[in-house]
């Protein structure tokens, strides 16, 4: 195994943390690295992380500072537009069928995760995977197909196209195809999923231990024994849209554990990673080998998050590895200051002072648990611009967020920042941070949202304009791009353009084979501002014969994979 040489930055030099990962990491690095391969601790988290962000040989490669392509240019067609050399399949649209018992695909793909089939046996396979898909909403006119008053028909076909798709792929023949397994499955808005934490059995959901589905899946992540965790994004508009159907708010927003590999293990809502509009989850190991994942709350004016594991990782136990999430302490971030401030309200005194005019704002850890936003702000937790997606750097540690934007005080752009956690390690409780990029016409993006990292630390991040009306990033961005960019070298937070999507659409989830040679790409919401089926706005992705644009899955080829 290699010494990998550690950036050392400013944030480095000021926190004075020049160590080398491995030599910080100590036994965690042995436990993470047991369940996948011989690798360094920052290795495995990209793997966790990023589906596999190491080079074949199990090493870290060099840090680039130019992409493996030509930069392109913005455009607005209807289709998926990449570099030369590269290419796109469609793989597991909206609608087609995957599972033995005739389950198809749901709608609007979000978080891909990418478990190499072999796993849980110590394998990386880059050719065969569990692939879980997010399916984040669905649209009326595409799904159940009455935009008007809903029936109860329409409303059990969108319940069912939300959740998660678990789907074996396989490349062959130079063709990725979606491959029978019985662990092939839908989990939808219907499925039960059980309570874990503080809240569970609690006042805050009338004593429910089990509750039905999840919805609002958005961005993600995998732990390192090999489960995804699915976020609950977007969850207050379903009482009313499913009026009648036994949906509760309180029972959506938060982070679903699921066990891709395991279809006999049911769902896990981890309450005590708080419930807010969560975008995703990083997870990564503390030094002492304690369980941290990295959260964003997406709204304006809302919070970024860490949850920390009372109990540490242990990969020879994947069972208790499975219980982590259980039980740990959650943290806000305050920016102003640079802390980690504790959201318990045993252990936190302004938890048991706030107040909503004469009357406690919270009387239990239920309570704050369950409005963690407002728990948040009470504490000193910093408002900052609609945190989408979390990473961590594959190399160095540092962990990057998207703020997508923030029209209410003039933030149309969006940045990334990205902070340097106390001696480099995810448990401490203090940090620096500062700017990665900022979007606008001089770096030709706007409103960053998904990111993932390859193995050489080069920062990848897709953009969401979806919401943007007619501001002046419509005169220079074209439909959503995915960007690549350095962070380290002469070119450290230089936009490069490496795809355009299709007509309305977002692309997210993005994730690389573990030999870098695919990279997975969700299609969201193709053609979203159609007026109706006969005005159809693209044609993405239709099956033969027909002109709906369907939301899905691609694979895109032509990278060179990584060289140690
Ligand atoms: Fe579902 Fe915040 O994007
Ligand atoms: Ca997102
Ligand atoms: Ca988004």
């Amino acid at each position: 195994m290699t010494q990998h040489p550690v950036e050392t930055s400013f944030w480095h030099r000021l926190l004075d943390t020049k160590l080398t990962r491995r030599s910080a990491v100590g036994s965690a690095a042995v436990a993470a690295a047991a369940v996948t391969l011989p690798v360094t601790l920052s290795d495995a988290q990209a793997q966790a992380n990023n589906g596999g962000a190491v080079s074949p040989t199990g090493q870290a490669a060099a840090p680039r500072s130019f992409p493996p392509f030509r930069m392109i240019e913005p455009t607005t067609a209807d289709t998926i537009t990449l570099p030369a050399g590269y290419r796109f399949q469609v793989l597991a649209p909206w609608g087609e069928k995957f599972t033995d018992d005739g389950r198809t695909i749901g709608f609007n793909h979000d978080f891909v995760g990418f478990f190499p089939i072999d796993l849980l046996e110590g394998g990386r396979s880059s050719t065969e995977a569990l692939l879980t898909i997010n399916h984040e909403y669905v649209n009326p006119l595409f799904v159940g197909g009455n935009t008007k008053e809903r029936t109860a028909q329409q409303i059990r076909a969108e319940m069912q196209d939300v959740g998660v798709s678990v789907v074996r792929v396989r490349r062959e023949a130079g063709t990725w195809k979606v491959v029978p397994d019985p662990r092939n499955r839908r989990i939808d808005a219907f499925t039960d999923v059980e309570l874990t934490g503080p809240v569970r059995g609690s006042a805050v959901v009338k004593g429910a231990t089990t509750v039905k589905g999840t919805v609002g899946n958005c961005s993600g992540g995998q732990t390192p024994w090999g489960t995804l965790l699915t976020c609950e994004e977007n969850v207050d508009g379903y009482q009313k849209a499913w009026e009648g159907s036994g949906y509760e708010a309180m029972h959506q927003g938060w982070v679903t554990e699921i066990d891709p590999f395991d279809p006999a293990w049911t769902p896990k809502k981890r309450t005590g990673m708080g419930r807010f509009r969560h975008e995703n989850a990083a997870v990564v190991l503390a030094k002492d080998g304690r369980v941290v994942a990295y959260m964003g709350d997406d709204m304006q004016d809302a919070c970024i998050y860490k949850f920390v594991s009372r109990g540490k990782y242990d990969p020879k136990n994947r069972a208790a590895a499975r219980d982590l999430l259980a039980d740990g302490d959650l943290y806000v971030a305050n920016f102003g200051n640079g802390t980690w401030v504790l959201l318990d309200y045993d252990r936190n005194k302004k938890l048991q002072d706030a107040r909503n005019g004469d009357k406690p704002l919270f009387t239990s850890q239920a309570e704050v648990l369950a409005d963690a936003r407002a728990a948040a702000l009470a504490v000193g937790g910093t408002p900052v611009d609609r945190p989408e997606d979390i990473e961590v750097h594959p190399r160095n540690g540092d962990v990057y967020a998207a703020l997508t934007n923030n029209s209410k005080h003039g933030n149309f752009f969006g940045q990334i920042i990205k902070w340097t956690e106390a001696g480099s390690d995810p448990g401490a409780l203090k940090f620096l941070w500062g700017v990665f990029a900022y979007g606008g016409p001089q770096s030709g993006f706007a409103s960053p949202d998904n990111l993932v990292f390859d193995a050489y630390g080069n920062l990848w991040m897709v953009t969401d304009n979806s919401d943007l009306g007619t501001n002046p990033i419509k005169a220079y961005h074209g439909n959503n791009a995915m960007f690549f960019f350095p962070t380290e070298g002469p070119n450290a937070g230089k936009a490069y353009r490496f795809a355009v999507g299709p007509v309305e659409a977002e692309m997210t989830g993005p994730v690389f084979s573990p030999d870098g040679r695919t990279l997975f790409l969700a299609i969201q919401h193709p053609g979203e501002d159609s007026p109706s089926l006969d005005q159809l706005t693209s044609t993405f992705a239709a099956a033969p014969g027909t002109k709906i644009p369907r939301p899905t899955l691609v694979a895109i080829e032509g990278f060179p994979g990584w060289r140690a």
